[in-house]
């Protein structure tokens, strides 16, 4: 999970990283206020010369999770409530790389002096963790690299040993940072370290990284990303979750511990095993081509859902019923490669989950096109034919059974019961 800048900095905090202060504003008048807040907690006179702490001036910065904000006109500085209240209005609603723009973080304006780059990753291809640091910030460092590849330091960190203080001296040395910024910013690359660690995360990095006209140290960009698969033993961090932004279906999903996608197609998609539905969903795109519904659109997947090795009639239950609370879909192809759980215990599956939807009180009311094969894919025909149910047709092969599907769903499929 990627932390908006905001959160970065809030944890960071935590962890005794200096950042600037700011707070979020939804709308130009809260960014009014924060920004008065501010002004009134610093009763120096404006003076762009003085160290930071000094000035009511604020710098508005759109809140999304993408990079090259500032140069989309996302970061922008402003002199006075007035001003920020201005900013934040041409900030809000914009859209950055498809993000829209909900929030920006109002800060205090820093007095940079300098710009470095900070980063902690999870190195996959030398199985280790890196470090990155460069004396030229601030900037894109992928440009840095190509252009300047002497002043980006790449530095491994053990997961044994980690960084402590001279490890954090060794690393900024390697980046090329001044004297004046070395010691404060070995400090804050250790406790860098401790949030890397101990949140779980994949990434944390720092661009940029000033050194301050009083001569300090402060992350002034995070970008955090937190390993998913910590997420058991991270149990505050469900509280960074962009809840606003999350598919409605795909949070429900992943409440019953179903690998669902949402697709923009009308045939559901249902499967065991992420390969196998990874391919029915090619073999749909390619069979929905022919098959042009009323408005003019050919069929594609709706949704990429895999249920996993043991296909339980519970598990197809909620997969159903995933897939039938999207209304683009129009039909329903359930693709099953019988393996360990064999067919028959999937068609029992199916069987069941029938009734148990109807007892839900969602009984299904749009065709689905079953095809089994492999491990027991006679026996899990038959449960399915002498079951009878309404709506479902069998298709023996792969290829025709995505066609079918793809066909039923340019239809337009059944009418709803009851509608
Ligand atoms: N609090 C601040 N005070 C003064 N200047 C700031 C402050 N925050 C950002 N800036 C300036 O704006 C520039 C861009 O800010 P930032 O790095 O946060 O966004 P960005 O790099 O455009 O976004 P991204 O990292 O997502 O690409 C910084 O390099 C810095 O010069
Ligand atoms: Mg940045």
């Amino acid at each position: 999970m990627d932390l908006f800048e905001h959160q970065a900095k809030e944890l960071f905090a935590a962890y005794g990283v200096p950042v600037p202060a700011g707070k979020i504003a939804h709308t130009p008048q809260e960014a009014y206020a924060i920004a008065a807040e501010f002004a009134a907690g610093h009763t120096q006179p404006t003076n762009p010369d003085r160290p930071a702490g000094g000035t009511s001036r604020v710098v508005v910065k759109a809140q999304v999770k993408t990079g090259g904000r500032g140069k989309a006109g996302g970061v922008k500085l402003a002199d006075s409530p007035e001003d920020a209240a201005d900013k934040a209005g041409q900030i809000l609603g914009m859209d950055i790389k498809g993000h829209t723009v909900h929030k920006v973080l109002v800060e205090e304006a820093s007095a940079i002096a300098q710009e470095y780059y900070f980063s902690f990753l999870l190195d996959r291809a030398n199985r280790t963790f890196l470090s990155i640091c460069s004396v030229e910030g601030g900037m894109d460092i992928e440009e840095v690299a190509a252009t300047n590849p002497d002043a980006v330091a790449k530095v491994p960190i053990s997961a044994l040993t980690g960084v402590d203080r001279a490890k954090a001296r060794e690393i900024a040395a390697a980046g090329r940072l001044p004297d004046a910024a070395a010691e404060g910013a070995a400090e804050l690359i250790e406790r860098l370290w401790a949030v890397f660690a101990d949140e779980d995360a994949t990434l944390v990095e720092v661009n940029p990284m000033i050194l301050t006209a009083d001569g300090r140290v402060v992350a002034l960009d995070g970008k955090v990303t937190l390993d998913a698969n910590a997420d058991f033993r991270q149990p505050e961090h469900l509280a960074f979750e962009d809840v606003a932004a999350a598919d409605p279906l795909e949070a429900r999903a992943k409440e019953k511990d179903l690998n669902y996608v949402k697709l923009d197609g009308t045939v559901g998609i249902i499967g065991n095993g992420a390969g196998l539905v990874m391919s029915t969903l090619d073999v749909v795109a390619y069979a929905g081509e022919a098959f042009v519904d009323a408005r003019g659109n050919a069929q594609r997947p709706a949704n990429f859902l895999d249920i996993g090795g043991g296909a339980s009639a519970e598990v197809m239950a909620n997969g159903l019923e995933i897939v039938l609370g999207d209304p683009d879909v129009k039909s329903v192809f359930v693709n099953v490669f019988g393996g360990i759980t064999a067919c028959d215990a999937v068609a029992d599956g199916i069987v069941s989950a029938y009734r148990l939807l109807a007892e839900r009180g969602e009984a299904i009311d749009r065709p689905l096109v079953v095809r089994l094969d492999g491990n027991n894919a006679e026996r899990g025909r038959q449960i399915l034919a002498d079951a009878a149910l309404p709506g479902v047709q069998q298709v023996d092969t792969m290829d025709d059974a995505a066609r079918r599907a793809a066909e039923l769903a340019a239809a337009g499929a059944a009418p709803r019961q009851g509608a």
